[in-house]
């Protein structure tokens, strides 16, 4: 018994060809699992103020990925200070590695993913812009300021209110695209890999022209740079 574990081991350490993974499952398993959990869907009985995320539902791709790992999560727009920055503790290949490595085994069809549902929804004709981000103003102080903050801060009403534990992010940090605000903002959080509901899909109340004019305003005021896809 003992022989063929030690074959099995050995096996899979001879044909592991890709080096990268391997430093980068080296670190996950080291660093980040007692948060993020064995098959990466924070289902350990850490308790914090924000859970960590489900990285098998995460809308993030790799090189956004390596972004939050990198800077942390905070300097991204969470307003919880819980996903650390690992640039000092790791070095860019380290970092690399780390991202791959979560990005490939956990989520590794979300680009095509999100291709798929943003090319479901509906197409917007450019003529429509201003009427866009006439509508995105008033959905967005009617319904998003409460908690996000009228400047999109993140520190809305209901972050002020001591009965709700509430964290919702500073927009105009969000590495997120317009695709996958749009995808975000219509199916809530909950879909993309957080825990609670605090932030609630709105497809039910809204059509797409609503949201992606919502994302439109978004884009204009608040997050001007689309810098990473
Ligand atoms: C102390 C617990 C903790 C550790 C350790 C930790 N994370 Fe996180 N991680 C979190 C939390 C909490 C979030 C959600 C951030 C928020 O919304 O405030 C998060 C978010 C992320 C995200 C963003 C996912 C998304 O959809 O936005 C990635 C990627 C990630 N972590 C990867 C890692 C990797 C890789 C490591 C190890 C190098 C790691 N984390 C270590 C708690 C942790
Ligand atoms: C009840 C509070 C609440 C309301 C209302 C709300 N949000 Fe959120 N939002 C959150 C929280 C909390 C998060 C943090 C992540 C999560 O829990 O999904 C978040 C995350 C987000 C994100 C993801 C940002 C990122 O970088 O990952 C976007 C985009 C967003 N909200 C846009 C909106 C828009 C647009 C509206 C209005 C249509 C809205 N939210 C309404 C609480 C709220």
């Amino acid at each position: 018994m003992k022989y063929l574990l030690f074959l099995v081991l050995f096996s899979s350490f001879l044909y592991s060809s890709d080096s990268k993974y391997e430093m980068g499952k080296k670190i996950y398993v080291q660093t980040c699992l007692f948060c993020h959990g064995v098959n990466g869907k924070a289902d350990t009985d850490m308790k914090f103020i924000v859970k960590p995320r489900d990285l098998s539902k995460t809308i993030l791709n790799e090189e956004q990925s390596y972004q939050v790992i990198k800077h942390g999560a905070h300097y991204w727009g969470a307003s919880a200070d819980i996903m650390p920055s690992f640039k000092s503790v790791y070095n860019e290949k380290e970092l690399a590695s780390v991202s791959y490595y979560v990005s490939k085994t956990f989520n590794p069809d979300v680009e095509k993913k999100i291709q798929k549902l943003y090319a479901q929804s509906d197409d917007i004709p450019n003529d429509k812009i201003s009427k866009m981000l006439k509508r995105g103003k008033k959905i967005y102080k009617r319904n998003c300021s409460w908690c996000h903050g009228l400047d999109a801060k993140g520190d809305g009403e209901a972050t002020r209110n001591p009965e709700m534990s509430i964290f919702p992010y500073d927009l105009s940090k969000t590495l997120l695209s317009d695709k996958q605000m749009f995808l975000y903002i219509r199916d809530g959080g909950k879909a993309w890999g957080t825990d609670k509901t605090d932030m609630p899909g709105w497809s039910r109340k809204y059509d797409d022209f609503t949201i992606k004019s919502v994302v439109k305003y978004i884009r204009k005021n608040f997050r001007k740079k689309d810098d990473i896809k």
